[in-house]
């Protein structure tokens, strides 16, 4: 009788179908990111593994001038959604150069496309009539609180859209950038490429006062591709899996020719595997400043985990979990169909 009483009482036109009812539930236990690259293989890498993984909401994908020019960097983000079906998502162009500097690209690693050796289907859909930027803080000020940036390139967009918008410092959950080092540089002995590119971009954004977590070289350099983990891609064989290999596999061929590493590290999935799943990389706090003048040492990400000159403004990654994070990526990419 009580059971009849409740049902009645039920206002039909506010029920919600059980399937809208889970996704609206999963929405709110993922992380809504933007997603600001300059693809690059391990961009693109990043871009899949943000596609795939539950645990990430991929609001936009935003692109920067980088590992190659802009034109490159956005073409190559769009290819890579159409090849892994990745709709719904805008791509939005941000800008082509650092703030103050004239750009320096990363050829030597991913060739004159950007993404050398890989081939791709040409772009499904055109980018976003938006400017990165304004993109940026359109989405951050829409989701008070909700939103991380992941910038895995140079940091100009993030900075432009700081000096747009200051308010959105307030407004972001967290940033979480793949960039700096606090042990040894690798397009200088100094410096990592993506701080180097822009030093004063970084600079705006670690002097912010919002929450950042530097995924640096310590760090991705524990995350190398090695043959097994090639094997384990391999096996998959799903199409997300099969571009990840391909990628991989020409990534490979770049990287290990530039640097004494014995296989390729897989640097921008990192910071979205933090995203995902925090217990995967360790952190510590520290104080991060960024070198904008030395003869040697420009683009350096000066880190003080004594806070001896300054208060902790970053979380510094330290230590991979290796299993953790190469979990967390094979599950992605064996999702095969669209979400
Ligand atoms: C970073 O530089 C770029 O070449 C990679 O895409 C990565 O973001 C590594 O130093
Ligand atoms: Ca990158």
């Amino acid at each position: 009788m009580g059971e009849i009483a409740i049902a009645r009482n039920i206002n039909v036109d506010r029920v919600v179908p059980v399937p809208a009812l889970l996704d609206r539930m999963r929405k709110a236990m993922t992380n809504k990111i933007i997603l600001d690259c300059d693809p690059g293989h391990d961009d693109a890498l990043a871009i899949l593994l943000a596609h795939g993984c539950p645990a990430i909401e991929l609001l936009a994908i935003t692109t920067v001038a980088g590992n190659q020019t802009l034109d490159k960097t956005t073409r190559n983000a769009q290819a890579v959604c159409a090849a892994a079906a990745i709709t719904g998502v805008p791509v939005a162009a941000g800008c082509d150069r650092p703030l103050l500097r004239e750009l320096r690209t990363a050829a030597h690693v991913h060739g004159e496309s950007g993404l050398g050796g890989v081939t791709l289907p040409e772009p499904a859909v055109p980018p976003a009539d938006a400017h990165a930027v304004d993109l940026i803080v359109e989405l951050v000020l829409g989701h008070p609180s909700e939103v991380t940036l992941v910038p895995i390139g140079p940091l100009t967009n993030i900075a432009l859209a700081l000096r747009r918008e200051p308010r959105i410092a307030g407004q972001v959950r967290e940033v979480v950038l793949m960039g700096g080092a606090h042990t040894r540089g690798n397009i200088t002995p100094a410096a990592e490429f993506n701080i180097w590119v822009d030093p004063e971009a970084a600079e705006a954004v670690f002097t912010a006062g919002w929450p950042v977590t530097m995924v640096g070289l310590d760090l991705t350099h524990q995350a190398l591709a090695t043959p097994d983990v090639v094997k384990r891609i391999a096996a998959l064989d799903t199409p997300a899996a099969r571009l990840a290999e391909q990628i991989v596999r020409a990534y490979q061929d770049g990287y290990v020719s530039a640097f004494h590493l014995p296989a390729p590290p897989l640097h921008d999935p990192c910071a979205v595997a933090r995203v995902a799943a925090p217990d995967v990389v360790d952190c510590v706090d520290a104080h991060v400043a960024i070198e904008t003048q030395g003869r040697w040492t420009a683009g350096m990400t000066v880190t003080d985990f004594d806070c001896r000159v300054g208060p902790a403004n970053a979380r510094v990654a330290t230590t991979l979990r290796r299993e953790g994070f190469w979990g967390l990526m094979l599950d992605s990419l064996a999702s095969a169909s669209p979400r």
